[in-house]
């Protein structure tokens, strides 16, 4: 049906939202102030939802890696790190509702603990995809210049034997 596959298309979300997300931790944490840990809030639950989103359509792309010849290390390496990031970021979802009002400094320090860690990993499994990508050709048409057609404005003008 598509003629790419969809995963980076969809991995953008999670990893621009989540670590804003965090961003907006902190800075809330520092500033004390709730309205900046409420938009964090409210990006952790965006950015988990597209983190989902990009994970099943990553089991999706799995079989057509492997079968153009990605190292299945290199496509698990990759999976065990977005995977653990997911746990994290669902994790913090939990314990916020677990909380609810009940925060204390303690509490927060661990919270914001945890967010860092998420986001290292997350920025790692992305790092690790970027590889499947640019180093092992996972999703990528292979062509040539001289199979691919230059469009109409690109083409030259005068006879190839002149270069
Ligand atoms: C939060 C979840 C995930 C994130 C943020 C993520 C991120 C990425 C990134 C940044 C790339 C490189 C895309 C590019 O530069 O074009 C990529 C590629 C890839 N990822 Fe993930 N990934 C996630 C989950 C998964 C999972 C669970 C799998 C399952 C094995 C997976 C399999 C792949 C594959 C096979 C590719 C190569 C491109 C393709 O064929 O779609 N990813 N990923």
């Amino acid at each position: 049906m598509f003629e790419h596959p969809i995963h980076p298309i969809l991995v953008h979300f999670p990893i621009a939202l989540l670590f804003t997300s965090i961003f907006f931790e902190f800075l809330g944490y520092l500033k004390q102030r709730e309205s900046y840990r409420e938009f964090g809030y409210w990006l952790l639950i965006l950015g988990f939802l597209g983190g989902l989103a990009a994970a099943g359509t990553g089991f999706w792309s799995e079989d057509a890696a492997k079968a153009v010849g990605v190292p299945e290390e290199a496509i698990d390496r990759h999976e065990t790190f977005a995977v653990v990031s997911m746990i994290i970021f669902g994790a913090m979802l939990v314990f916020r509702w677990w909380v609810r009002s009940r925060w204390s400094d303690r509490l927060r320090s661990i919270y914001l603990a945890f967010g860092v860690a998420g986001v290292l990993i997350l920025g790692t499994a992305g790092y690790f995809g970027g590889d499947l990508v640019y180093r092992y050709g996972a999703g990528v048409q292979k062509t040539t210049a001289s199979t691919v057609a230059p469009p109409e404005s690109h083409a030259p003008t005068e006879s190839p034997e002149r270069y």
